[in-house]
């Protein structure tokens, strides 16, 4: 295994003054177009597409006019009154990887790719269901999206995509500009975990300047890096009490590893104990620790889809592709990489294919900027008044249900609800707590992407949390 040392830098992200300018001649030109320019984006033709009543869009939007920056999304209206409906922004994470290869067409979407990697199977648990569901593949080098100027991928941090995530908003919002002044969500899950707060902060600050206004009520976060220190201590002591590591690595690793300090990785035997940890991860796939790993036709496939990539120097914790098909990674990128799917989806011209995968593991790699913690942008968005939920899939070893409450303990909120079952159709689902300000909930038997595993209950959390309701407290 290669270690790479790369230090966290906690940078305070902002608009540029020439972006601050060019979001208002955007606003200025919102005003004076036509609401139709959407319309271009419509998907209508999407190769092993099952039937739907709802229209959906996909395509570029450029960020960027200068360096040639777009980023690409796509986007299912409702599939009953889309104009009654919030409007949903989902992240995934790595960073690098693909919101459209795990959220849209692994989770929540209502298209998941078929396990022939030929077509579409529909989703009856798709988010879509309950709200305008927007995916986007985010920051440049991630899926399809793309930067004209290579030295930008040099670039890529927690700063650099929460800017370019908040200039493709007010972008998209030129392009569709009904859902401008809509009820507004962000949720994403794993490194969104730091994403998503990121960018409802900056949306916060600017929201004082009326002119950039979007209708932020609240943030939901899925097994959710939050804190390096809590997120490395819950997933060293996840790993011991769900018995992938003896009582004496246990204590070995405790002893020799400070995840509170900015030196963590220079103590050996800490590296040691950690790289052996990480070892008996690799046997299983660290993202749901009770289902089967992907044994893949070529040994390089199988390879990929069970390795930790792990680097020292970056505080960020390992990403492996998982799931309950732990093959369905392939499977998309089967799909994704067709000339007839990237025509449909407004991504190529079907000759010049641009190639899809689902992470971009040079870009974790080469990350330059990651908050150890958005603790501090919770408190702030909390009093704000801003909706935060959080649920954990309690079978994730990646970012465990440990690692969360660890978090949230560092919070020090005051509960209003205690500690209590959720049920979904008569069984519990999971537990859950209220607090001043945030919604807690664990999804019992679900690994890192809870949707692929429990898709109707995480339907009825999803409903829940737009309604602002306590969860079904009663059989
Ligand atoms: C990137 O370059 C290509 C080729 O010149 C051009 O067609 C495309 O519009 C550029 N992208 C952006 C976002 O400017
Ligand atoms: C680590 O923390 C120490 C003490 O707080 C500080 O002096 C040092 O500059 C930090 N190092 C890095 C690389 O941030």
């Amino acid at each position: 295994m290669s270690f790479v040392f790369f230090l966290t830098l906690s940078l305070v992200g902002l608009l540029s003054l020439e972006s601050t300018v060019s979001v208002r001649h955007w606003q200025w030109a919102a005003e004076s177009r036509v609401n139709t320019l959407g319309n271009e984006d419509q998907v209508t033709n999407l190769p092993g597409q099952p039937d739907i009543n709802f229209k959906h869009y996909a395509g570029y939007v450029t960020v960027n006019k200068e360096n040639g920056r777009a980023l690409f999304y796509w986007f299912y209206e409702a599939t009953t009154d889309p104009e009654q409906k919030p409007l949903v922004l989902w992240l995934n994470g790595g960073p690098g990887c693909s919101s459209v290869g795990y959220g849209a067409t692994q989770e929540i979407g209502p298209f998941i790719v078929d396990s022939d990697g030929l077509g579409l199977k529909y989703n009856p648990y798709s988010w879509n269901r309950e709200a305008n569901m927007l995916f986007l593949e985010s920051p440049v080098g991630v899926g399809f999206s793309y930067s004209n100027t290579t030295s930008d991928y040099n670039k890529l941090g927690d700063d650099f995509t929460a800017n370019d995530a908040y200039t493709f908003l007010h972008m998209w919002f030129l392009k569709f500009p009904s859902y401008k002044a809509r009820t507004f969500y962000i949720a994403g899950e794993s490194y969104a975990g730091k994403y998503v707060p990121e960018l409802a902060e900056f949306i916060y600050d600017k929201n004082k300047d009326p002119s950039f206004y979007i209708n932020l009520k609240g943030i939901l976060l899925g097994n959710p890096e939050t804190s390096d220190a809590e997120d490395w201590r819950g997933l060293v002591d996840y790993a011991w009490s769900h018995a992938i590591i003896s009582d004496e690595l246990h204590n070995i690793i405790s002893e020799s590893c400070n995840f509170e300090s900015n030196d963590t990785w220079s103590n050996d035997d800490c590296n040691q104990g950690v790289e052996e940890l990480l070892g008996q991860y690799k046997e299983i796939d660290i993202y749901s620790l009770y289902t089967s790993v992907c044994i893949g036709n070529s040994a390089t496939t199988d390879e990929k889809s069970t390795q930790i990539t792990f680097t020292y120097n970056s505080k960020m914790m390992p990403r492996i592709m998982g799931g309950y098909d732990p093959c369905l990674d392939d499977y998309a990128k089967a799909f994704y990489n067709r000339p007839d799917v990237q025509t449909a989806l407004h991504v190529s011209d079907g000759q010049q294919l641009r190639k899809w995968t689902i992470c971009n593991e040079k870009m974790y790699h080469d990350w330059v900027d990651s908050k150890s913690s958005v603790i501090p942008i919770y408190k702030k968005l909390i009093a704000a008044g801003l909706r935060i939920w959080i649920y954990s899939g309690d079978t994730d070893g990646r970012v465990p249900v440990l690692s969360t409450r660890y978090s949230l303990g560092s919070l020090g909120l005051r509960i209003t609800k205690a500690w209590r079952p959720w049920y979904h159709q008569k069984q519990v689902s999971g537990w859950f707590q209220e607090y001043e300000g945030l919604t807690f909930a664990t999804f019992r038997g679900a690994g890192h992407a809870v949707p692929i595993f429990k898709p109707s209950n995480s339907l009825t959390l999803f409903a829940s949390f737009l309604l602002g309701e306590t969860l079904p407290s009663a059989r």
